[in-house]
């Protein structure tokens, strides 16, 4: 009887444990009417951001791109594209169109960025990327004529033409001095001015989620929705010019607009939904208060939030009893190990002990939930943002049935096991009006030139 009372203790205790876990969870879980209601409140923010009365106030700031037209198909011409990202900054010559001899595949070169640059001075940042430029452009003999550049810039710009554009705020990171309200173009220029065997020309600044949308054009011909899961999240979409009311009111056809849904929630608005641990995270961000959507789907934030839901739990003496706060302890990529089906539970404790958990195989499933619960909160809300995208477009074409393709790019979508088919059973659910297709797409390669190409085609028949 003793063994028996004694089993009782045990199982009643896993059970409560259970439950408690459950409960500290609990939080992270959205219902589908709250996501309604995240999806209802990001069209209502798109629309303060459009409104010329609301816009100066707004936190969404659909930002204009200067991008009017989708590619046609005809555009030709030899770029150079360069994407500056958190921990590399990617170079790519791509030759579009021309005689089917000439085509090549893109050359690709990938160059570190050392991290003191992100928080050191902008002139540094801008002398290092015109090195890499200069590298690239002797290694592979480019030297000879003058090349284009299109910059893809995944940053807030409030552009004043495709080739102008002030830094708004940093964000993901990003701190370098000298940059917030500077035309990056014209810091780009100098940069490559100074080093004088350098010939390029910056003929167009682009944020990712553009380009993503113009590569993805090549492959879908009604890609009109641009998609970023990365280090941070983002979209941009074709917007009804008209509609962009605080910058071309009266004016017609379609600009693409960069939404920057990063700010969602900067004005308190998703504050019911806002965890303890997001609000951990983002306190201790180099940008607290800012970029409060992003903070909960970005791939640089969510080992962060599991960090912080392991603390919890390692609190409350359900785990992991020595977990202290370390930065970056968890990164995407062992995310993405931990909460696949590829290993076995022992080879993920062992990704645990590498990153500095040392946990029981008891507890190694406990990770895994918690890992589960935080991407899928992510993908759901990505989804309540892309169905408000969507139900906008639906509704300004007046279609009782929208069919649309998003041309998406970023590890969560691409590397995840988990997040790409949440958001896209999520977005079902939400936009039952649209039939959406994800098509995966690049946002430093083709999509970055074509925009390049097409001005320089468009300024070639102005002046003919
Ligand atoms: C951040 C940037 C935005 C970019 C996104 C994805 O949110 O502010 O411009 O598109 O990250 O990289």
């Amino acid at each position: 009887p003793e063994i028996g009372t004694a089993l009782v203790t045990a199982v009643e205790k896993r059970r409560t444990k259970i439950e408690k876990i459950e409960n500290l969870l609990k939080p992270l879980q959205m219902s589908e009417k709250i996501l309604q209601e995240v999806q209802a409140r990001m069209r209502q923010e798109m629309e303060r951001g459009l409104e010329k009365e609301t816009h100066q106030c707004a936190f969404l700031k659909m930002l204009p791109t200067y991008i009017c037209s989708k590619p046609t198909g005809n555009e030709t011409g030899e770029f150079i594209v360069l994407e500056l990202g958190g921990k590399n900054m990617h170079i790519v010559h791509v030759r579009i169109g021309g005689r089917p001899e000439e085509e090549r595949s893109p050359i690709k070169e990938t160059y570190t960025l050392p991290q003191n640059l992100m928080k050191g001075t902008g002139e540094e940042l801008f002398d290092h990327i015109a090195s890499c430029l200069l590298d690239f452009q002797k290694v592979h003999n480019l030297g000879g004529n003058k090349m284009y550049l299109s910059f893809v810039f995944p940053f807030p710009c409030k552009q004043t033409a495709l080739n102008q554009g002030c830094l708004i705020k940093w964000t993901k990171g990003f701190a370098a001095s000298g940059c917030e309200e500077k035309n990056v173009v014209e810091l780009l220029e100098r940069a490559i001015k100074q080093k004088r065997e350098l010939n390029m020309t910056v003929i167009a600044l682009v944020n990712d989620t553009t380009s993503t949308m113009m590569a993805g054009c090549s492959k879908h011909n009604s890609c009109e929705i641009g998609l970023i899961v990365g280090t941070g999240t983002n979209a941009c979409y074709m917007e009804e010019t008209k509609n962009i009311q605080m910058e071309m009111e009266n004016m017609s056809g379609q600009m693409c607009v960069n939404m920057e849904w990063g700010a969602f929630g900067d004005n308190g608005c998703l504050d019911d939904i806002i965890t303890d641990f997001d609000q951990e995270v983002d306190v201790s961000s180099v940008n607290p208060g800012k970029q409060r959507f992003e903070k909960m789907i970005g791939g640089m934030y969510l080992g962060q939030i599991v960090h912080r839901v392991l603390i919890g739990l390692a609190h409350n003496d359900f785990l992991l009893s020595n977990l202290e706060p370390r930065e970056n302890l968890l990164e995407l990529k062992h995310l993405c190990l931990i909460e696949g089906d590829k290993l076995s539970l022992v080879e993920v404790r062992s990704v645990l002990l590498k990153c500095g958990l040392n946990c029981a195989l008891d507890e190694v499933k406990m990770v895994k939930i918690v890992c589960r619960a935080v991407s899928t909160r992510a993908a759901q809300l990505c989804a309540a943002g892309v169905a408000a995208v969507v139900e906008k477009i639906r509704e300004n074409r007046a279609l009782d049935h929208l069919k649309i393709a998003v041309g998406v790019n970023g590890p969560l979508y691409e590397d995840h096991p988990n997040f790409k088919d949440e958001m896209e059973s999520t977005l079902k659910k939400l936009a039952p009006c649209c039939t959406v297709t994800f098509v995966q797409s690049d946002s430093k390669g083709k999509g970055a030139a074509l925009i390049s190409a097409a001005t320089i085609n468009a300024q070639t028949n102005q002046s003919t």
